[in-house]
């Protein structure tokens, strides 16, 4: 009974860490807790794997995941990469569908796992759910019509602009710097749909324009004149 109650407490304080979370009264975050399990995995494990059917979604509590496709000639295609705190595997839960992509740990990853039984009770104690639900499908939505358009009109040089463009400015915008890190060349091809050489090869030379600079396992992007490359294309 102790070390439930200690599990509970453990449980209760990393989902006020969670912004959606952060307000909720001491009694709803003990029923929602009893509700979640908490997990960890290795960097390299398979969370989510396509077309399984599935039976609970994800709240990421730390570390990074990648969400992405395999075709049957082993090629990769990234459709995203997720920080804490994400959420995931919410769409099989929502239309009853096989799971539409593989989810990988790639770093040691925490989360909690919520039931499909319980997603309608979850949502009733936090209606913030739903709401969060809905608008990360279409932020979801707008990235997936945005990729769709860099492939279909723009070539793979303007593609991993792109990607690098995306992703410093995240960064710009959640840490004050432009930084890429920890994702290698290959990742960023593989989020651009293009090969690792291609992507390598675009990184050099927009290093040698001065658009961006690599510092050991770091790229420093210039954002505006990334930007201008991009728009000039
Ligand atoms: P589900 O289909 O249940 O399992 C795979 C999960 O990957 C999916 O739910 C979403 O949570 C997530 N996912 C699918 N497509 C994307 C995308 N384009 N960007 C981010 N996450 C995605």
């Amino acid at each position: 009974m102790e070390q439930t109650t200690a599990l509970r407490d453990a449980s209760v304080a990393k989902l006020r860490s969670i912004p959606m979370f952060s307000d909720m009264s001491g009694g709803d975050l003990d029923t929602f807790a009893d509700m979640v399990q908490l997990r960890r995995y290795p960097k390299g494990a398979f969370i989510v794997n396509q077309n399984e059917m599935g039976s609970s979604m994800y709240l990421l509590v730390s570390g990074r995941v990648k969400v992405s496709l395999a075709s049957p000639d082993g090629k990769e295609l990234a459709l995203n990469y997720l920080e804490a705190p994400a959420h995931f595997g919410e769409m099989s839960l929502v239309d009853a569908e096989p799971r539409s992509a593989d989810v990988i740990a790639v770093s040691e990853v925490e989360l909690f796992s919520l039931d499909a039984k319980d997603l309608s009770a979850a949502i009733q104690i936090n209606p913030r759910l739903a709401l969060s639900l809905i608008a990360t499908l279409s932020r979801r939505v707008r990235h997936t019509i945005a990729r769709l358009e860099d492939m279909a009109f723009h070539d793979a040089s303007h593609r991993v602009m792109r990607v690098l463009l995306n992703v410093a400015t995240a960064s710009y915008e959640a840490r004050g710097v432009p930084v890429i890190q920890g994702l290698t060349h290959y990742e960023i091809a593989t989020l651009a749909g293009t090969s690792r050489e291609t992507a390598s090869r675009i990184i050099s030379n927009l290093a040698k324009d001065g658009a961006l600079a690599t510092k050991g396992r770091k790229i420093v992007v210039d954002l505006i004149k990334l930007r201008e490359r991009l728009e000039g294309e």
